[in-house]
């Protein structure tokens, strides 16, 4: 919902600088951008918190910079700046931007909670043997997988891995998990989301590991330097970093817009940020964020629109040939929060011409000519002089009440319809 009162803060994933942003990454962007615009009608100045960056510690991000034969922290800061182009380009207007492996800030976060959280008892150090995929950064069950193990989303085999890693007592969550999506039947939107939620949470919440052995790249686990932090327990942690200046830890998070009101991630992330994130949180004995919502994919032919798969739409082209304003209506109105959405041309054109166009730019250009015509180009604002059952005035109305319904619930669809 909106909340007003009371600051309101949004993120989006942040994004792995692997490799360049490509349109299926700048979408979660755009609908956040288009949130938090929404929200800085109704809240106090400043309280508004627009929170992105870049997810840069892991085996993907270092495998990536090998494999272009550059250091790694070099590759990442390019990858980053890339992304923060791409915003500026787009007109994305974020408020914090954190780069997970560059911020001392994200650094001590990480380490005070992994501080935390083995002080409440929920770290333990045991061998674990599973089949890894390196795209998801996921170890998966068996029935997750595909045929000869291959994982559905990256059409990769994952690997066999062995190590001795540290672990976190998921298992200890799984009724406060239960409860907390009992609770709030919002807290994982759309319901389709939740379904999916509630039954991996019914399959049995199971531990997971919170360290590598074999990854340099990354932050050494507090008194163990020959471990990293697994870079989803690191990344999580990049919400709340993102919102702290230098110095400051998780003392301070509350005062600068902790708790977020709602992540807006891709349905391939549900489980980190639906299961994992809130278990985090009440082990670090933080406050959770009013709710995840699990958008689809931009797919081309079918297939989701990856860097992995390399079927991706240049969004840097797309903004440069048609302009911020075009792209980022189309891909609010036309692709159903929810659900995937396939990328075409003709679809594109037609859909900008018929309602930006046509309808809302010939709307202003004739209400403009009779202006000038009629009133000496000045706006008459005397009320009396508008007729109260005027069409017009009816359809602004119903406008003005729609819109808000919409944005309130993500429903960007009939956010943009409502104001045709
Ligand atoms: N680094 C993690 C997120 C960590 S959040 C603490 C990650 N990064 S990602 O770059 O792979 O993906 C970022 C977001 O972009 C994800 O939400 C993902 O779903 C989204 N998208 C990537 N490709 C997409 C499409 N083709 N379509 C829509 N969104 C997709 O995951």
């Amino acid at each position: 919902g909106g909340g007003r009162g009371g600051g309101f803060t949004v993120t989006t994933p942040l994004y792995y600088a692997n490799a360049s942003p490509h349109m299926g990454s700048a979408y979660p962007s755009i609908a956040a951008d288009a949130l938090a615009r929404y929200a800085r009608l109704q809240e106090p100045a400043g309280s508004v918190h627009f929170v992105t960056g870049t997810d840069e510690h892991g085996e993907k991000i270092a495998e990536s910079a090998a494999r272009a034969g550059v250091a790694t922290a070099a590759h990442v800061a390019a990858v980053s700046s890339e992304f923060r182009s791409l915003w500026e380009k787009l007109d994305v207007r974020f408020d914090h931007y954190v780069r997970t492996s560059a911020d001392a800030k994200h650094q001590s976060l990480v380490r005070e909670v992994v501080g935390r959280v083995q002080e409440r008892g929920d770290i333990y150090k045991a061998a674990y043997t599973g089949k890894y995929c390196v795209g998801c950064e996921e170890f998966k069950q068996e029935n997750d997988l595909e045929e000869g193990g291959v994982c559905p989303i990256h059409r990769t085999p994952c690997e066999e891995r062995s190590e001795e890693n540290y672990f976190f007592r998921l298992s200890k969550y799984q009724e406060d998990l239960e409860e907390l999506l009992a609770n709030n039947p919002d807290f994982v939107r759309p319901e389709a989301r939740r379904q999916e939620v509630l039954g991996w949470l019914k399959d049995g919440a199971r531990d997971f590991s919170i360290s590598r052995a074999s990854v340099e790249w990354g932050i050494p686990i507090p008194g163990d330097d020959s471990q990293t932090v697994y870079v989803w327990f690191d990344a999580l942690l990049g919400y709340i970093s993102a919102l702290l200046a230098e110095g400051e830890g998780l003392e301070e998070a509350c005062e600068r817009g902790w708790p977020a009101k709602v992540h807006i991630v891709g349905k391939d992330i549900l489980r980190f940020h639906c299961v994992y994130w809130p278990a985090m949180l009440m082990s670090a004995g933080l406050p959770l964020p009013g709710g995840v919502y699990g958008h689809g994919f931009l797919t081309k032919d079918g297939l989701k629109m990856g860097k992995s798969l390399g079927n991706v739409l240049d969004p840097v082209e797309l903004v440069d040939t048609f302009g911020a304003d075009r792209i980022r209506y189309f891909f609010l109105k036309e692709i159903d929060f929810g659900s995937d959405g396939d990328f075409s041309e003709v679809r594109f054109i037609d859909t900008v011409n018929a309602d930006l166009a046509n309808d809302v730019g010939n709307c202003l250009n004739r209400t403009l000519n009779l202006l000038k015509k009629n009133c000496g180009g000045l706006l008459p604002i005397d009320s009396s002089a508008i007729v109260v059952d005027h069409p017009v005035r009816a359809a602004a109305e119903t406008a003005v009440r729609t819109y808000p319904r919409a944005m309130d619930v993500l429903d960007f669809n009939m956010a943009c319809t409502s104001a045709l």
